[in-house]
């Protein structure tokens, strides 16, 4: 079961009133979209958008007990589609005034756990990754097997900022002509025997960064964090609120710049300074929760 994240400082800065609008970009389990539906009841809306058919299928099946669909029905818009494509789809379901957004950024903990894609160097699967494979075809398998060394290389220093970029590059290459790579345990192998013993010992697990990397560029996640964003400012209302829980710095630096530019012309207050982070107790409960960092701002135009 995936825990929303900063769920509390969610409300508390979007700060939402009965009967207004939201959009919630990531909708994953819906943890953000439910209390944002709550806090807006009677009438106000939710627009959610879920990249993963399976997901959005999940919820649609089973989408919580009667008492909670009752009061969800006809105010939650959920739609199976990418937030880059954010001003199609406002238009499509006529919805506004939009008054608030909020933006949850990566992966859910049920593709960890559930998805069977191989998110997770836990698990022995095969090297998916995908967030939606009814659109997407490129996989991580493709990557790992087809792309040149300087091109694996790149993926691992600029998505997963691996410091051993250039030895796994030259070990995944080296390995694959001995067999394809096939899954996320052949992988874990190749970066087991790219790395020097001492490293091996290390707290973080060595696939972390080649896995976060290798997700990265199978969803287009940092080029579409930048559409996302530029579309979510035009379609936010006049004091509307903005939030964006990131959590890797290559994200966290994308929203920090936008935000920045944003200011500069005029367009958005920045009402975070410094990004919020998770408490002790949170990261305590829920140890996904930690590397996360809420930025927000609002639009004064
Ligand atoms: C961190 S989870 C969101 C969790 C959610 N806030 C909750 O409380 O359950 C991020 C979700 O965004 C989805 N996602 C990733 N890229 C997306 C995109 N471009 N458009 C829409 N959804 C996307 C992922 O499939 C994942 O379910």
């Amino acid at each position: 079961m995936h825990i929303p994240v900063l769920k509390k400082e969610i409300i508390e800065y979007l700060n939402p009133k009965p009967n207004e609008n939201f959009i919630d970009c990531t909708f994953g389990q819906g943890g953000h979209t439910l209390a944002l539906l709550d806090a807006i009841e009677p009438n106000g809306k939710v627009l959610a958008i879920e990249a993963d058919p399976e997901l959005y299928n999940k919820f649609q099946q089973e989408g919580g007990d009667e008492n909670s669909k009752s009061k969800i029905q006809n105010r939650l818009i959920l739609v199976n589609d990418s937030y880059i494509n954010l001003k199609n789809i406002i238009a499509e379901k006529n919805f506004g005034p939009v008054n608030g957004i909020v933006m949850d950024l990566g992966l859910s903990s049920w593709h960890f756990e559930e998805s069977g894609r191989g998110f997770s160097f836990k698990e022995d699967e095969p090297l998916d990754m995908r967030y939606n494979p009814q659109i997407n075809s490129l996989t991580a398998l493709e990557i790992v097997n087809s792309y040149t060394e300087e091109d694996i290389e790149k993926i691992l220093k600029d998505y997963g900022e691996e410091k051993f970029s250039r030895a796994i590059a030259k070990k995944i290459i080296e390995k694959r002509q001995e067999k394809p790579i096939r899954t996320t345990f052949d992988l874990v192998e190749i970066i087991w025997s790219a790395l020097p013993g001492r490293f091996q010992r290390k707290k973080l697990h060595p696939a972390t960064k080649t896995f976060q990397a290798l997700r990265i560029a199978v969803n287009s996640e940092i080029e579409n964090v930048k559409k996302g964003l530029i579309q979510a400012a035009e379609v936010l209302g006049k004091d509307g609120r903005i939030a964006v829980i990131s959590f890797h710095s290559l994200e966290d630096g994308e929203v920090k710049r936008f935000f920045k530019r944003c200011q500069e012309i005029n367009i958005f207050e920045i009402i975070t300074k410094k990004p919020i982070v998770p408490g002790f107790e949170e990261i305590s409960n829920n140890p996904r929760s930690r590397s996360a960092k809420l930025r927000i701002a609002r639009k004064i135009i």
